[in-house]
């Protein structure tokens, strides 16, 4: 059913730009994580790619950082939010033409990074590489995004704002302040420019943004995910509503003042970095209200877990949340961090919330919500999701493990000392001893991309099989949809 006149359109949701941005989250996942797989391959054998300058390990990093984080992640999160805002609102997206604007300029920000990295155009800001035109790009877009999801919100039909809306719309305030600020720089050509801050400062801003990053890319939005798409799934009601508002408002508070966790025993003020390591050990608490509430929807219904495997992405990814959530406090202790930065220890740490909580909720949130996108009742292959998530968790395990060990042993190798002071062990002996561990490293995230191939395979058949066809806002119904 084609639906043209305007009163009409009013009457069913806007799932067109949901369809986009859900195809292009696993579109974009798999060039991610394919990067990822290369630069893991990089690693334990350095000539790989020949010397080739735009293949170098320095300019893919930043490409697979982005691509992962903004595009498979932003993807997922814009395709998600457009969905829960219209079904949690009864209403259509206030504006069909600027949902359609950020989705196109969403991706041409993507390609132009895609495009200008492998060429060392870069800010070499960590998470904030892009160049200024692209900064400015992001900003005009993400106004736009803003003003569709709280537009949207403002003509909700039913008066209570589901708390779902309530995380994602902290996600896009905080994206949209810690972007402006960190970008305030001086342009001297088209791809070139100087930050407006300088020294400790500026490491300071940078790490405000790049941990909030974390804070509100990757954990609230995510959040907002796990509080609409484990409930549906489960078929039950969120477990503790109270919970839920106490963990927002704890989360967003906390989150912003954690980053001189980052820039432990550097120039920066000792008291800011004291400062930076209570409100990660505080973050603890909101952040396991959060796991809690989400794993306890599932009471009385625990037995779902065992035939479904979309539940069990969704609730698997909220036990590597509570993992990571663990792990960050105690690395921001100053002096377990005087032992893990610069280690692995840091990059099994962001893996473990990276493949296991957003990688997973993002694979989970997306299954539900494919085939209702296509107008089918499930994904075409049931077993493939099955094989899908095994293959990942065991990408996962492999992973995070070695990570663990390789950074405890680089940070215990490079602090031992002889009797007479001198260093037991050369910086190139702990590489050689890395070796095995980025090698099992690589076959993790072969396996964590092959699940992500599969998936791609899945969501293509769905697809294929499926029809386009409208949905009906129901008739005012005050209950959630
Ligand atoms: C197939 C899966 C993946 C593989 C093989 C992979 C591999 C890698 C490698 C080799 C690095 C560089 C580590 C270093 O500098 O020593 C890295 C960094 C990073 N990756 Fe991944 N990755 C994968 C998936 C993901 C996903 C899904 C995300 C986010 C959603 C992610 C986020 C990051 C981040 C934030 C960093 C920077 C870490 C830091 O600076 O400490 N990765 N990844
Ligand atoms: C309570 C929550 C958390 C706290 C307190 C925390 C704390 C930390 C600490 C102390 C570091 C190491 C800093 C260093 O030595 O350089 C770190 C690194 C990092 N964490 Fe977390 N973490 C938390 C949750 C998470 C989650 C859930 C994710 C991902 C989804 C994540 C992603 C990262 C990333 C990407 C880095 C590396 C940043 C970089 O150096 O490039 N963290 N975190």
């Amino acid at each position: 059913m084609s639906v043209t006149a305007k009163t009409s359109r009013a009457a069913v949701y806007n799932d067109k730009v949901v369809r986009q941005f859900a195809i292009m989250t696993v579109i974009w996942g798999v060039v991610g994580m394919l990067v990822g797989v290369i630069i893991a391959s990089q690693l334990a054998w350095p000539e790989l790619t020949q010397g080739i300058e735009w293949l170098s390990y320095g300019r893919l990093r930043p490409l697979h950082t982005s691509a992962v984080v903004f595009a498979f992640g932003g993807s997922g999160l814009i395709a998600t939010s457009y969905y829960v805002v219209q079904r949690t609102c009864q209403t259509r997206l206030i504006s069909d033409k600027l949902a359609a604007f950020t989705f196109w300029g969403w991706n041409l920000i993507i390609v132009l990074v895609v495009i200008t990295y492998p060429m060392g155009l870069t800010q070499s800001r960590e998470y904030a590489e892009m160049i200024w035109p692209i900064d400015l790009l992001i900003a005009v877009v993400w106004v736009a995004y803003a003003i569709v999801f709280f537009g949207t919100v403002g003509i909700r039909k039913v008066r209570h704002i589901y708390v779902a809306n309530w995380f994602y719309g902290a996600f896009i305030i905080a994206v949209a302040l810690l972007h402006i600020f960190n970008n305030i720089q001086l342009p001297t050509s088209l791809t070139h420019s100087y930050s407006a801050y300088a020294g400790v400062q500026d490491a300071m801003v940078q790490w405000w943004y790049g941990h909030n990053a974390v804070g509100f890319f990757l954990t609230a939005g995510f959040l907002g995910m796990m509080y609409y798409f484990i409930p549906k799934q489960a078929e039950r009601p969120v477990y503790s509503y109270r919970l839920s508002i106490v963990h927002f408002w704890a989360l967003i508070f906390t989150y912003m003042w954690a980053g001189p966790h980052h820039l432990h025993y550097t120039a920066l003020p000792d008291w800011t970095q004291s400062i930076g390591m209570v409100f990660s050990l505080i973050l603890l608490a909101p952040s396991w209200g959060g796991m809690i509430n989400g794993i306890m929807t599932l009471s009385g219904a625990w037995h779902k877990l065992r035939d479904d495997p979309i539940l069990r992405f969704l609730i698997v990814s909220l036990s590597f949340y509570g993992m990571s959530t663990f792990e960050g406090p105690m690395m921001s202790i100053k002096t377990v961090n005087a032992l893990s930065h610069y280690t692995d220890w840091t990059v099994g740490h962001v893996h473990s919330g990276a493949l296991g909580w957003v990688g997973l909720v993002t694979m989970g949130s997306m299954y539900y919500l494919i085939p209702r996108l296509f107008g089918q009742k499930k994904m075409y292959s049931v077993p493939a999701i099955e094989i899908h998530f095994w293959v990942a968790t065991i990408g996962i395990v492999l992973y995070i493990a070695s990570m663990w060990i390789a950074g405890v042993m680089q940070g215990l190798m490079w602090r031992s000392v002889n009797p007479d002071g001198s260093l037991t062990y050369t910086f190139v002996e702990s590489v050689k001893a890395t070796f095995p561990f980025y090698v099992i490293r690589l076959l993790g995230g072969f396996l964590y991309l092959g699940g992500m191939c599969i998936m791609l395979w899945n969501v293509i058949k769905t697809a294929a099989q499926g029809r386009i066809e409208d949905v009906r806002i129901p008739a005012l119904n005050p209950a959630h949809a």
